[in-house]
């Protein structure tokens, strides 16, 4: 049996449970061994709800317990959840995380402190949701030098500009459709600033480079401008408007931005609609590849949360090498790269 805890019973959090609870099965054959949740660590109770006896709400609790082998974070946001993770790892317990923030400014630290312990930090819900990225990006591809990723990495503003495109809404009211239906974050300005897509094109961009990426350095423009009346030119001239998030391999190192973009029908990432992600990579030997799926909501992310769960049980004992240094990788200006 392993043992695990989940910090963080929200929307994903409670995801993770609801599919280790679908898939006991197959997940323990797969595994090689039954999941067992042990803890889930929330500021709040839960009363009535199946882990209402799990409840902690100190998470030394699960830092001094060595029956757990498994640490899930669905916290979000950097602190506390870098401390806690950080102290898990310490402790030599394994780590799946959906947090985007926590893995795009920690990530390098997480990852070698992870290896000094033996252990795995393993991040592949956060980019992408339940589509498949981060192992691809480690494990599939890492014959090619990566020269190219473009994607849509925001199911929330995806969604948005979708039904402005179709119904010809105003801003205002497609967010806050897309919040009641739980795409956006708890403060809407990471989804429409670009502040989400920055810090998942930065995970991706330190993965392929093997060195840390600021995200401070990309150059980040979200769909706050974008207009009923901009979108009704687009589609006059054939054109949608998407939010892109790219990273390219220029002849002086790499460039990443993250910025609205009229698409034409040619694009590979014109047809993705709705919540749903595609990432387009193209690599100097394997030329082009895209990923699709659905790229936020509970099930879906919480699916990759529970891959990751999976892959630490075939490797309790061994760190999965992940090669990303805290040596910054300076990116070109992306005004620069264009030229
Ligand atoms: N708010 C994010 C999105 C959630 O819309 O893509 C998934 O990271």
């Amino acid at each position: 049996m392993i043992k695990i805890a989940v910090m963080g019973y929200g929307t994903i959090g409670s995801g993770v449970v609801e599919v280790l609870a679908t898939n006991k099965d197959s997940i323990a054959k797969r595994a090689g061994d039954e999941i067992e949740v042990k803890y889930v660590l929330d500021l709040r109770d839960f009363p009535g709800d199946p882990i209402e006896d799990k409840v902690v709400h100190d998470y030394q609790t699960i830092v001094n317990d060595p029956e757990v082998s498994v640490v899930v974070e669905t916290m979000g946001g950097v602190e506390p959840a870098y401390t806690f993770v950080k102290a898990m790892l310490e402790a030599g317990k394994h780590v799946t995380t959906s947090n985007k923030a926590l893995v795009a400014d920690k990530g390098a630290e997480l990852i070698a402190l992870a290896k000094a312990k033996n252990v795995n930090f393993l991040f592949e819900a956060s980019v992408g949701g339940g589509i498949p990225i981060i192992r691809p990006l480690n494990s599939c591809l890492t014959a090619d030098e990566i020269e190219e990723i473009t994607g849509i990495l925001n199911g929330t503003t995806n969604y948005m500009m979708t039904k402005m495109s179709n119904e010809g809404l105003e801003f205002e009211d497609v967010l806050k459709d897309a919040q009641e239906k739980g795409y956006a974050e708890k403060d809407p300005s990471a989804d429409i600033e670009g502040y989400d897509a920055c810090r998942k094109i930065a995970i991706l961009t330190s993965l392929v480079c093997g060195q840390q990426v600021d995200f401070n350095d990309i150059h980040t423009e979200g769909i706050t401008k974008i207009s009923a009346t901009d979108i009704k030119y687009a589609k006059q001239m054939g054109r949608v408007i998407k939010l892109l998030a790219s990273s390219k391999k220029t002849e002086n190192g790499y460039s990443a931005m993250v910025a609205p973009f009229l698409l034409s029908p040619e694009h590979p990432l014109y047809n993705v609609n709705d919540v749903f992600n595609a990432i387009f990579v193209h690599g100097n030997v394997l030329g082009d590849a895209m990923f699709y799926g659905s790229g936020a909501g509970k099930l879906p992310t919480a699916s990759a949360v529970v891959a990751d769960i999976v892959d630490i049980a075939k490797h309790l004992n061994r760190n999965i090498l992940i090669e990303w240094s805290s040596k910054k990788l300076e990116l070109v200006d992306y005004k620069k790269a264009e030229n």
